[in-house]
């Protein structure tokens, strides 16, 4: 368990006059209420601490947010409603219309498809580049440019980023970069030590850990960055609900075993994958065969995820067997969950892409990408020797 982990859990809960509580407690109330007048113009000017409308922050989101941002090495940072209003907060933060900003060719659908169709809808001139390609960075990162988004490790072909040259790249002209940690983590990465502006996570995904809820987080160095951020998360209503981060909270207690039993598991489900004779390729930053196998050795210090992505041979019918043969794997467009997941990205995140668009990705009609669980690892090779060998 790593120091920042062990901070995590069982820390700076709120105290109260009767002894201090082992669990963070649920404050729900949307308002609190103060003496008098003096009272709450002494909060707002920040000379003592409270809330005062839970838009604008509430106990449980500043706790949970202060906890990933101990994971994340940030001094600052905020909850949202989900990691996809995360990324918008920071856009809507920093952006005026006609603004450039750039965007990694590889990223979570709903993020590709907000930078290339609705923020140029509003005004701002979107370039893409492919974030493990840099000779692809000087013709989209150019001297104007305000933010630029990518992720470590891309869904679903787990293609990681070449840092450094990115890095480089955006702060020459004088760029924010936005990372989204989702896939990695902080326990594989933390983009904040790296050079990074920002770092978001989708925290629905591996830090709650349970598919019971949708948060995300923002977080950073710059404290003025992000006061603007809390404002734009307070003024569009990006606000994260109470109940939802007390959840989180308690999910987030087991994170580092979650992480380091799926881990293992995807380790050796991808291991089990390779020596399969109706699976094509398998995807995983740990073997030689992948394209960035060397920049994933470079950054990926603390091992290599709980993704794995592999191409069944044949078409749907095979894949078709394979799911349906695959009863205890439940298919279903999430990752990061305490059980193993799969799913097929060619109909599901990247279903409204052409098939030429998605096979430039690397996304074939048969990839199947599976969110490795903690399961006991004997069933989930089980589980896929059975489904395997039904699309055989
Ligand atoms: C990498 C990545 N980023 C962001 C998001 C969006 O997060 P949310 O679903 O919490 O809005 C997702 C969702 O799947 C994701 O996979």
């Amino acid at each position: 368990m790593s120091t920042n982990q062990r901070s995590v859990v069982r820390r700076g809960i709120t105290s109260t006059n009767v002894g201090i509580p082992v669990v963070t407690p649920l404050s729900p109330s949307v308002v609190y209420h103060y003496k008098d007048a003096d009272e709450l113009e002494s909060m707002h000017e920040g000379e003592i601490k409270g809330f005062d409308y839970a838009r604008d922050g509430h106990p449980n989101a500043e706790i949970l947010a202060e906890k990933i941002s101990w994971l994340e090495n940030a001094s600052s940072g905020f909850m949202t409603a989900s990691g996809i209003s995360a990324i918008s907060a920071v856009f809507l933060s920093v952006l005026e219309t006609g603004d450039k900003i750039a965007a990694a060719s590889h990223l979570y659908g709903r993020s590709l498809r907000m930078m290339k169709q609705e923020w140029p809808r509003l005004g701002f001139e979107t370039k893409i580049f492919n974030a493990s390609d840099p000779s692809t960075f000087d013709s989209a990162i150019v001297p104007g440019t305000k933010v630029v988004l990518a992720e470590v490790m891309s869904n679903p072909t787990l293609r990681v980023t070449h840092f450094e040259e990115l890095v480089a790249k955006v702060k020459s002209v004088g760029a924010l970069l936005l990372v989204d940690n989702t896939f990695t983590t902080p326990n594989g990465f933390k983009p904040l030590d790296h050079g990074a502006d920002l770092v978001m996570n989708s925290v629905t995904k591996m830090l709650s850990g349970h598919s019971d809820l949708n948060l995300g987080y923002i977080g950073a160095t710059d404290e003025a960055l992000m006061e603007r951020i809390s404002e734009v998360i307070a003024v569009f209503g990006f606000n994260s609900s109470p109940y939802n981060c007390w959840m989180a909270e308690r999910g987030l207690h087991t994170f580092d075993l979650r992480y380091q039993q799926a881990q293992a598991n995807a380790l050796q489900l991808a291991e089990f994958l390779q020596n399969k004779p109706n699976v094509s390729s398998v995807i995983y930053p740990k073997f030689e065969s992948h394209p960035d196998f060397e920049m994933a050795q470079r950054l990926l210090k603390n091992g290599f995820g709980s993704m794995v992505s592999f191409v069944l041979d044949g078409g749907r019918e095979q894949a078709n067997a394979f799911l349906n043969a695959a009863t205890n794997i439940p298919y279903c467009p999430t990752l990061g969950d305490v059980a193993t997941t799969i799913i097929m990205p060619s109909v599901s995140s990247h279903r409204k892409f052409s098939r030429e668009e998605r096979i430039a990705l690397g996304i074939e009609d048969n990839l199947i990408r599976v969110s490795v669980g903690i399961e006991n690892f004997e069933l989930i090779r089980e589980d896929f020797s059975t489904a395997l060998q039904a699309a055989l």
